[in-house]
């Protein structure tokens, strides 16, 4: 994790938050490659759970939310972690991860005691009238809020989801691990609406089960690192008739990464109660209504980001060397190519090069980089995750070639510039 942290810093991918004044506990910013990174998670994420299909659509609800909803959700109540209390240095911890005595000072820890994640704000102008409101800490309800209205303006037939990707807060006691626990973060769900029906839940559970874990696997995540597990009744969240996790390997511990949730008619029919609104579905064939149950995936793009840099991260030994190299999906690469002039100061080399830049850059994020020496240059690559690096030397101006250089096998290659994209584009899929 040091040797991820270090690297999230020295290029780019991960910054503590408000860091010039002394940082804020959970709260990190995401850098110029981070921001690439991120960004290329939630378009595969769209494109395969939203685009690809015939039977998910997608919404973008807001952060806040009516005080209202999150009572009928349930979170006002039951979204809570234990908290205990150090009674000699009152530093305060998940109780459900320690023992009985503080792991700073060594004093006694207090009773634990329920603790609500919701962040709490306030709404308007007016300083004595202002209304409180609540961050969302699940980007759900925004979903099953709008459930009706995607029936009413759409031509949706259950079975079918509703998808979102968006951030959400929480008051996390004990945020942690780089971005692993944070107190604002985004998550990218998955809300399938279903037949109340065992039969049904069973087939959709173990449908989506497959379709995320697969998702994650192609993108990077090492199999070995991920698991399932199931939650215990007692450990289930409130809304959850049935809850499995995908788990990731993290510094030896297994730890939640994403969460695949059958929410039965909980949400529906909580805020069908709450607001008065009928939230029954009407089947078009048989006339039939009923409250459809939730299958829900729910995961986290942080975390998505996080782990797919561990279990890209590589260190070579390249001669006397170590290389460091970030074996990103080219899908996810902030950067799929980078184009070098062999020598900064021979203008026609930088003409040249410059474009085949604009060229690439027309179709790809491409990086330029004319600093130091070719050596360096694919070393700050290699760390980026760029997977193809494009020199232009003097034989590019005879032959209108270029070499091009692989990050996983560091083999080069010429190529006829009139080819490039070609060649890229084939070697990127
Ligand atoms: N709508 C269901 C839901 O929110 P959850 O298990 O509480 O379920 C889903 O959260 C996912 O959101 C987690 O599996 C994790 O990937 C991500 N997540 C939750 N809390 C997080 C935190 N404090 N920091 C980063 N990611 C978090």
């Amino acid at each position: 994790m040091e040797k991820i942290t270090s690297l999230a810093k020295r290029r780019g991918f991960i910054y503590p938050g408000s860091s010039i004044y002394g940082g804020l506990g959970g709260i990190w910013d995401y850098g110029p490659l981070g921001t690439e990174l991120k960004r290329n998670i939630k378009n595969e994420y769209w494109r395969n759970m939203v685009q690809l299909r015939g039977d998910v659509v997608g919404v973008d609800a807001s952060i806040i939310m009516h005080q209202r909803v999150w009572e009928a959700s349930g979170h006002l109540e039951s979204f809570t972690d234990p908290l205990a209390e150090c009674t000699k240095c009152k530093k305060r911890f998940r109780a459900d991860h320690i023992g009985n005595t503080c792991p700073e000072c060594g004093g006694k820890l207090g009773e634990p005691r329920r603790f609500n994640l919701l962040v709490e704000t306030h709404l308007g102008a007016l300083e004595d009238k202002r209304q409180a409101a609540y961050l969302r800490g699940e980007i759900t309800q925004g979903v099953h809020t709008n459930f009706k209205n995607v029936l009413d303006s759409t031509r949706v037939q259950i079975p079918f989801g509703i998808a979102q990707i968006g951030k959400a807060f929480r008051n996390e006691i004990t945020p942690g691990q780089l971005t692993f626990r944070s107190r604002e973060f985004e998550q990218m769900e998955l809300q399938f609406y279903i037949k109340p029906e065992e039969k049904e839940a069973r087939k959709w559970y173990e449908y989506w089960k497959n379709e995320r874990i697969n998702w994650y696997e192609n993108l990077g995540i090492r199999p070995e690192n991920m698991r399932w597990r199931q939650h215990k009744p007692d450990e289930r969240a409130h809304y959850a008739r049935d809850a499995w996790d995908i788990e990731y390997r993290l510094e030896s511990e297994w730890k939640e990464f994403e969460g695949i949730h059958n929410r039965g008619d909980w949400d529906l029919k909580r805020h069908q109660e709450h607001s008065g609104e009928d939230m029954r579905y009407t089947d078009p064939d048989t006339g039939e209504n009923y409250l459809p149950w939730i299958i829900e995936t729910s995961g986290g793009v942080d975390r998505a980001a996080l782990f797919l840099l561990i279990d890209a991260y590589n260190e070579e030994e390249v001669g006397s060397e170590t290389r460091i190299v970030l074996k990103l999906h080219p899908k996810l690469a902030p950067y799929k190519t980078a184009v070098f002039p062999l020598l900064a100061n021979k203008p026609e080399l930088v003409k040249k090069a410059k474009g085949v830049y604009n060229t690439l850059k027309q179709r790809w994020m491409a990086a330029w980089d004319d600093r130091g020496n070719i050596g360096k240059r694919y070393r700050y690559q290699d760390e980026s995750g760029t997977p193809f690096c494009v020199t232009v030397d003097f034989d590019s101006l005879e032959h209108d070639d270029v070499t091009v250089r692989d990050r996983d096998t560091m083999k080069q290659e010429r190529v006829k510039i009139g080819e490039l994209e070609h060649y890229l584009e084939e070697k990127l899929k």
